[in-house]
């Protein structure tokens, strides 16, 4: 382990490093993903039950996971990150308190997050996106999703970090096109999405957990649909052919997993924060 491991209160982070050939600069990354903040005091009275019992769900060691999220923010200042990544379901469901906490974390934390979304973070359970919830919610996280949910990026020195929607088991045009644009900009890529990629040793933990295997690619959602030749276009970009993108990070199946894609690029999945903090902190360092 390269870097200097600090210790803070209510987080846990895992440490991985990504060797990029002809990087001068070292970067650092705190992963953030499926905080499922439950924010439910200002839902209406009919969800207020359901909405209760999530929080107790995604609480841990006496703590709600809204109470937590200030304090993996304040890890990413304590470890001086360059980024933080938030890779969706940050928020449960999007009560007007719960869209509040996660802006005010990321408006008051002193490094900037790159942020995609997930499939919780504009959903209430009960009308679980559904095209009046993507009409009205999805909107509110364009301000932190760099204008565009679909897909934006941002230049981090000799990197580009870039975030794409993929949570609803799908890639859109506007995402694609927008991917497509980046990897032509002859910088490396960390591509942030909420869905990682299937990979082998992923189909087995994830259908244990999951009854399937949720994730993008192969054997997992999305390819085999038709229609959908933009998730097969984006698993033949990133994990097959060589790209610039030097690791995908992701979330979604909420247990930790790092291996790589077949083509060797790093894929690094994070545990869900909700209920003990846990977080990744990535370094990104030339090759030595
Ligand atoms: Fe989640």
């Amino acid at each position: 382990m390269d870097m200097e491991v600090i210790q803070a209160p209510y987080v846990r982070p895992v440490y991985s490093t990504v060797e990029v050939a002809g990087l001068t600069g070292a970067y650092t990354f705190l992963h953030i993903t499926d905080m499922h903040v439950c924010a439910w005091q200002d839902v209406s009275p009919e969800r207020r039950e359901a909405c209760h019992i999530r929080e107790e769900h995604f609480s841990g060691e006496g703590m709600t996971s809204r109470e937590r999220m200030p304090h993996l923010f304040a890890y990413g200042e304590a470890i001086r990150a360059d980024r933080m990544l938030l890779t969706g379901d940050m928020i449960d469901f999007p009560s007007p308190s719960g869209v509040a906490a996660l802006k005010d974390c990321i408006r008051r934390c002193t490094v900037p997050s790159v942020y995609a979304v997930g499939n919780h973070d504009w959903s209430y359970a009960d009308d679980y996106i559904s095209p009046y919830a993507r009409a009205h919610y999805l909107p509110q996280l364009e301000d932190i999703s760099g204008g565009c949910t679909d897909f934006h990026y941002e230049e981090v020195g000799e990197l580009i970090v870039a975030a794409m929607d993929n949570a609803l088991d799908r890639v859109s045009d506007r995402a694609m096109e927008g991917f497509s644009a980046v990897c032509r900009m002859g910088k490396p890529v960390i591509l942030i999405m909420h869905i990682p990629l299937t990979m082998d040793s992923l189909h087995g933990p994830t259908a244990a957990m999951w009854g399937r295997d949720i994730c993008m690619g192969p054997g997992g959602v999305g390819y085999d649909r038709e229609g959908e030749e933009n998730v097969r276009r984006l698993y033949r970009m990133v994990a097959l052919e060589p790209s610039p993108v030097v690791a995908v990070v992701a979330g979604h199946i909420h247990f930790g997993h790092e291996d790589t894609l077949p083509n060797g690029v790093p894929q690094l999945v994070t545990e869900l924060a909700a209920r003990n903090g846990a977080c990744r902190v990535i370094t990104v360092k030339g090759k030595a």
